[in-house]
């Protein structure tokens, strides 16, 4: 069953409030997989190797997940082969996941990074709530068809950093989620799909934080490991939107292969700054990302695949997985994951208050 037809299923829609939008979907889907698993930091530092390889300081700070390939010039090559560990809840995914920082700017114009927290539980696994500070990844096969995994050297990149305005029509790519209470209050409905979901950041205070949710396109020219904008060799559906309710969207002719649909989820902590007597005294939006945007349409994301073998595909030809477990695939505890890191290279302030966003004139 396609995801367009569940979704419109007026029963998804009123799930009993116990029930989550995956376990709804989980019970109805039979061969859909759904992989959906934490990643804990590896490291926070101004490095961007896709977009600005080699160069040391990048020009805005990021959070990376995932293995401890990761470095400044990983400009070309399979990851798979020079990481060590990871701290993705799959052992055999030495992916790199990054997306930018989130700042909090105080009434005074000083700046303070937003901690994360990690995601809501929906499989009772510890790769969702014990990753605080890390990136909840999916990656979804949608069923009937072949879905393909990415291949040994793939990457690529989704938003914009300069981009202020909003997409036109209903493709929501990026979206975000003001949780309305503690314990990620307000999670029910599927991401940047329904009507909770704004495509700019919130406006107003959010009592359990704001979560960040990223969609990749679905679609490969089935030839590319990259592009020189690390974008036009991906392509999403030629139908629908650009959420899971395109899954079972057609593909356009120049981007044949259906590729996973790879999604992050990154929740910020925004709650200690909710006092509104410390928010900018002209009204502004306080949150800032790391490339000096209060707006979120800029919200960007970088991935450069290293699943060893076809440690992926596997997942994607499975039936039925659901979260951070999948019959044979490797997995590793939590534990296990956390030990993994990469050195921090450029040495800045991370957890006080600062002047000014690292690297950014405004
Ligand atoms: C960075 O990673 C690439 C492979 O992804 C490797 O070839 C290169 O040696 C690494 N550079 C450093 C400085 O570790
Ligand atoms: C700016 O405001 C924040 C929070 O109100 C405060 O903690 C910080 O010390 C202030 N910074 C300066 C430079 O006054
Ligand atoms: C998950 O975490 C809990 C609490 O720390 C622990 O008791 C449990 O053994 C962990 N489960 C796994 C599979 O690591
Ligand atoms: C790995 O997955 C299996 C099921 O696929 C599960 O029984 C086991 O608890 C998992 N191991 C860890 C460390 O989470």
């Amino acid at each position: 069953m396609l995801w367009s037809t569940l979704l419109a299923l007026p029963a998804l829609a009123a799930a009993a409030p116990t029930e989550s939008w995956l376990e709804s979907v989980s019970k109805r889907q039979g061969s859909t997989t759904m992989l959906r698993f934490g990643c804990a930091q590896v490291v926070i530092d101004r490095l961007d190797p896709l977009v600005n390889p080699g160069l040391l300081p990048s020009p805005h700070t990021h959070q990376i997940v995932g293995g401890n390939g990761f470095n400044a010039s990983m400009t070309t090559g399979d990851v798979s082969t020079t990481a060590t560990c990871t701290t993705c809840a799959f052992s055999k995914d030495f992916s790199n996941y990054w997306t930018a920082n989130l700042y909090f700017k105080a009434r005074n114009g000083s700046y303070k990074r937003v901690k994360q927290l990690g995601a809501a539980n929906q499989f009772s696994d510890n790769f969702s709530t014990q990753i605080g500070g890390g990136v909840l990844v999916y990656y979804v096969s949608a069923q009937p068809g072949k879905i393909t995994a990415f291949k040994p050297g793939f990457r690529m990149l989704v938003g914009d950093p300069n981009k202020r305005t909003a997409d036109g029509g209903n493709k929501m790519q990026n979206c975000y989620r003001c949780y309305t209470g503690p314990n990620f209050g307000g999670d029910t409905a599927a991401p940047c799909a329904g009507s909770i979901d704004t495509p700019g950041l919130p406006k107003d205070v959010c009592k359990g934080g704001i979560r960040s949710n990223i969609l990749f396109p679905t679609c490969w020219d089935g030839v590319n490991l990259d592009s020189p904008d690390h974008k036009s060799h991906v392509a999403y559906p030629s139908t629908g939107a650009a959420n899971f309710l395109s899954l079972g969207g057609s593909c356009p002719s120049t981007h044949p292969v259906r590729i996973p649909q790879l999604m992050y989820e990154v929740v910020w902590d925004t709650t200690p700054f909710n006092n509104k007597a410390e928010w900018p005294a002209d009204g502004s939006q306080p949150f800032y990302f790391s490339y000096g945007d209060n707006t979120g349409f800029g919200q960007h994301a970088d991935y450069v695949f290293g699943w060893q073998g076809n440690e992926l595909q596997k997942g994607m030809d499975a039936s039925g997985c659901m979260g951070a477990k999948c019959k044979d695939m490797s997995n590793q505890s939590i534990d296990n994951a956390k030990k993994c890191s990469v050195s921090v290279k450029v040495h800045e302030e991370r957890d006080n208050w600062i002047d000014k966003l690292p690297g950014v004139e405004m």
